[in-house]
């Protein structure tokens, strides 16, 4: 089989190599071309874990291509997955679909032949119908699907490759049964591991993708939350969530604590979801409050250092950990983008280091950041230390040496990596989330 994947981003990299890896021929389309020539030379354009040697060995085997060219890359292709971005419209937070119906009319102006159009971005309920309008009065054989993509960056291999279900989206009809077959036969090497598929129709496909992100970002919202409760209480957040976790009901995953979430999916997900649902009128308040929850969130994590330090005013602050969690290099809305800001805002003078995401980071921090090469080089002198993305590097730094490198002794765990017993016998002020 041969396919072709428009957005060699996140998602149509890990897509494509992982479809390359499952024994089908892949021509993956960017129109950026310098995203291009950095695949082709073998350099990823993204941090993923596994990825390189991944795509080496597809292009290698001659399952993988890479294209800015739409048409020569669509030759043969039964399906086109459209993987390109769905960002939050400037202002009003609803999704923009501008890539997404550019790329589907690119799509349906270059086919030569029957195909089905597979939307793998995450697009808001009704944008399906909106594609097959635009597409069919261009051609009437081009059918359309919706497969929404559930990786998580930073694991995207195991999940894409072990995901816990695929959703497939389908139109009414003649048409849709085709697609459905070509999308089983995609998929089939999951089949075979009794991947459950989930079969339905393009609205319901697309509100799954929506529902499953906003009401992932409540349950971490919700022990956000609890764990202030604990704080105020002499509560443990981490045996509350154990406790409650093991209930099989509510489940263990996303119950940890932290500086609220972040990244390319939940803070614009959980928007469009909830524009949508006012646009029905069907307001979703639950995810309307995880919203301003989680928003509120992010100041206060910037305060709760302030508050620790007196006055932040031409105080150091090393800052370990700028990405939205470990793994990725990605820094879209990331927690970070708003402590920095606040902490400089309060006459800081703030010194960053994260292993990845340092080069993405740069233009979207205040000028004024400092750069370490190092997490110790980072806390040297500091006065407070934070972390914010629990990266395993940060793990294992011993408390004493962190101590005597530092010349204060506040430490601000946003995510609970160390032993608070461990924390204050080094003599820090240690605060963290949630615990007594
Ligand atoms: N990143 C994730 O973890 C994740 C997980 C699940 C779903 N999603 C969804 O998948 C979609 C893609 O996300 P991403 O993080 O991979 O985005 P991204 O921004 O990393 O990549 C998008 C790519 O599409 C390219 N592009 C835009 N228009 C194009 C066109 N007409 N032709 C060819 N290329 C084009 C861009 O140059 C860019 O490289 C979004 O809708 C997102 O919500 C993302």
């Amino acid at each position: 089989m041969r396919i072709t994947i428009l957005g060699a981003g996140y998602v149509g990299l890990v897509s494509a190599a992982c479809f390359a890896e499952f024994g089908i021929d892949v021509a993956l389309v960017d129109n950026d071309p310098a995203r291009i020539e950095a695949l082709r030379a073998g350099r990823m354009p993204i941090y993923e874990p596994g990825l390189d040697r991944l795509v080496a060995d597809n292009v290698r085997d001659g399952r993988l291509t890479f294209h800015t060219e739409l048409a020569p890359a669509m030759v043969g292709a039964e399906a086109v997955f459209l993987a390109v971005g769905t960002p939050s419209r400037r202002g009003d937070g609803h999704a923009d679909l501008s890539f997404v119906f550019a790329a589907a009319e690119q799509v349906a102006r270059a086919a030569t032949g029957p195909l089905t159009l597979v939307t793998k971005s995450t697009v808001p309920v009704g944008t399906g119908q909106r594609i097959i309008e635009l597409v069919r009065a261009i051609r009437d054989d081009v059918v359309v699907a919706s497969n929404p993509e559930f990786l998580r960056e930073g694991a995207a291999i195991g999940d894409f490759m072990r995901p816990d279900r695929v959703v497939i989206g389908i139109e009414a009809g003649a048409r849709g049964e085709a697609a459905l077959a070509t999308l089983k036969r995609l998929y089939r090497p999951l089949y075979l591991i009794e991947t459950p598929i989930v079969a339905t129709s393009l609205e319901t496909a697309e509100t799954i993708k929506y529902a499953a992100n906003s009401f992932l970002a409540m349950k971490i919202t919700f022990i956000n939350e609890v764990a202030d409760l604990c704080e105020k209480t002499g509560a443990d957040v981490h045996d509350v969530a154990r406790g409650i976790g093991l209930d099989g009901r509510i489940g263990r995953k996303f119950l940890h604590p932290g500086p609220g979430y972040g990244g390319s999916c939940f803070p614009k997900d959980t928007l469009a979801f909830a524009r949508t649902a006012q646009d029905a009128g069907a307001p979703l308040r639950l995810v309307e409050a995880t919203i301003a929850v989680n928003d509120a969130r992010k100041e206060d994590m910037a305060r709760r250092v302030i508050a620790a330090l007196g006055d932040a005013r031409g105080k150091r602050i090393a800052v370990l950990g700028l990405t939205f969690k470990p793994e990725t290099d990605d820094m879209r809305d990331a927690p970070s983008l708003v402590v920095l800001p606040a902490l400089a805002a309060a006459g800081a003078t703030v010194t960053a280091y994260d292993p990845e995401g340092m080069a993405q980071a740069r233009p979207m921090l205040p000028a004024a950041t400092h750069y370490a090469a190092s997490a110790m080089e980072c806390v040297a002198n500091a006065d407070a230390t934070v972390l914010l993305t629990e990266w395993n590097e940060f793990r294992a730094l011993p408390p004493a040496r962190l101590k005597s490198a530092m010349a204060g002794d506040v430490f601000c765990d946003f995510r609970n990596v160390y032993d608070p017993v461990a924390m204050r016998a080094a003599g820090f002020r240690y605060i963290s989330i949630g615990r007594p």
